[in-house]
């Protein structure tokens, strides 16, 4: 068969755009920036980019168009031991496909919700009691039961994925980029251009771009920012390995790799500054300070930003507007995290695209309706965590040492160098095989210990155990069973 292609290159580097902008930069970041005190975030946030987004995304380019295959066909590649590394970012992609898309879902019911400001004077109340409808007796393994005004905005979700994957990677998941990031650049451009000329808005940027240089010496502002990096450039879960292998011979690696890390970036930068003036606007309002009005992790999309939007000029367009932005970024990630897992199945199963579409997102649905029940957020939560602060850490770490230690970093520099405009130096080499290895290490073995010791969120022995822990271990253990057994059949 012959492998799929980008019909050109602006659609490649829209695609790759639209897989790394995604809740990631607009739900994620701002919080991210804001809980590890705004401004401080910035140099860790540059640095992990510099020392390890780049490198990351211009290694993944290069192995996708060298070895043209998805995650595990090319890690089998470069060491025939280490698929199962490729089957762990598959699932890895699976599990984030399957409770991103509830935040999608979320975020359609919103754009309704945003047009009357349904949601009232407490917009809290709202999120956590009418809409997610959590119970107190709920927990991430007491889920409760589907909830279906949240299930359906998440199944029409999962329809717009579905028809772009099921088109083919130039037919569908390109042809989404070309209209998905235009749009989206147009929707944040007019939101931002109002926002910004708010009252209080500078505050709020003052906020988000004042250093406070003590933070640095805080271990958890650099796991933040190096957790937050291979998220939002979507690279360490097989997606960028997927995309890249659909690039055509000839193509540049290391400018598209540098274009899509900057647009990402910048993009995120641009999301904080849209965040930070509106809250900037409230605590005006309101006269209080910035941290006052603020409602940290998943509560500052859908609890502070709909309290702001009761307080704006206009509401019924800058709301609908705000949610429709998140949709749109989410959707075109979406489709790429789900892409990472169909191309495995092609690759291994030799399996029609259409066939492999409609198993991979027929049951990621049925699976992902447990984050549409009354326990949704808590599962959701405590999965997230483990999966970004644990499972993706170690697949960074794991995949930086079988690049830069067991095969030979320099040939993927010169392979990249031969085929694109700019060259990369040794500077290259070092980042892949010290640098980030040894950053990545210390915040990897940190998060572990602190995880064990003190576990997460409050949440019970029990769920940790089982949803956390639990779930990684099933991960590890089926991605080492494709492995082995596929030694055999060879
Ligand atoms: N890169 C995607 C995001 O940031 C997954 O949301």
């Amino acid at each position: 068969m012959k492998r799929e292609q980008w019909g050109s290159r602006t659609g490649f580097i829209l695609a790759a755009v639209g897989s790394a902008i995604g809740l990631g930069n607009i739900w994620r970041f701002p919080y991210m920036a804001y809980e590890n005190g705004g401004g401080a975030f910035f140099i860790p946030y540059l640095f992990a980019m510099l020392t390890a987004g780049i490198p990351f995304m211009i290694l993944e380019f290069t192995m996708g168009h060298k070895f043209r295959g998805s995650a595990p066909k090319t890690l089998a590649k470069i060491h025939a031991k280490f698929e199962w590394l490729g089957w762990f970012q598959v699932m890895i992609a699976a599990v984030i496909g399957v409770y991103y898309v509830a935040i999608i879902g979320w975020a359609i019911s919103y754009v309704g919700l945003a047009v009357d400001q349904s949601w009232g004077a407490d917009p809290n109340a709202y999120f956590f009691g009418e809409y997610l409808q959590l119970g107190d007796g709920n927990s991430p393994s007491q889920l409760g039961s589907v909830q279906w005004h949240i299930a359906i905005p998440m199944i029409v979700a999962w329809g717009i994925t579905f028809a772009a994957l099921f088109s083919g990677v130039k037919g569908g998941i390109e042809r989404a980029g070309k209209i998905m990031m235009p749009v989206l650049f147009i929707m944040v451009l007019a939101l931002i251009g109002r926002m910004v000329f708010l009252p209080g808005a500078l505050d709020g940027l003052n906020y988000l771009f004042e250093p406070d240089f003590s933070k640095l010496s805080d271990p958890t502002v650099w796991a933040a920012a190096y957790g937050q990096i291979f998220f939002t450039l979507s690279v360490g879960f097989a997606i960028m390995l997927a995309y890249s292998s659909y690039l055509p011979e000839k193509s540049d690696i290391t400018n598209n790799a540098l274009m899509t890390v900057l647009i990402n970036c910048g993009f995120s930068i641009v999301s904080g500054i849209l965040i930070f003036s509106v809250l900037g606007y409230m605590a005006q309002g309101q006269g209080k300070e910035l941290t006052e009005v603020v409602t940290a992790g998943v509560g500052l999309a859908f609890v502070t930003i709909p309290a702001a939007i009761n307080l704006l000029p206009a509401p019924y367009i800058l709301g609908p507007l705000f949610f429709l932005a998140l949709v749109v970024a989410g959707l075109s990630s979406h489709i790429s995290i789900m892409e990472a897992v169909t191309s495995s199945i092609i690759d291994k199963l030799k399996l029609s695209r259409k066939k492999a579409v409609s198993i991979v997102c027929g049951t990621g649905l049925l699976v992902s309706l447990s984050f549409a029940t009354n326990g949704g957020l808590l599962l959701l939560d405590l999965v997230d965590f483990f999966i970004n602060n644990i499972a993706l850490l170690a697949s960074c770490l794991i995949e930086l040492i079988l690049v830069g230690w067991l095969f030979k970093v320099a040939d993927i520099r010169d392979y990249a160098n031969k085929i694109s405009e700019v060259t990369i130096g040794v500077w290259f080499d070092l980042c892949i095989r010290f640098l980030s290895p040894v950053i990545i290490a210390y915040i990897f073995g940190s998060k572990v210990i602190d995880t064990v010791n003190e576990g997460y969120g409050g949440y019970g022995q029990f769920d940790l155990m089982l949803l956390g822990w639990g779930l990684l271990a099933a991960m590890l253990v089926i991605a080492i069973i494709i492995n082995v057994t596929n030694k055999k059949e060879a």
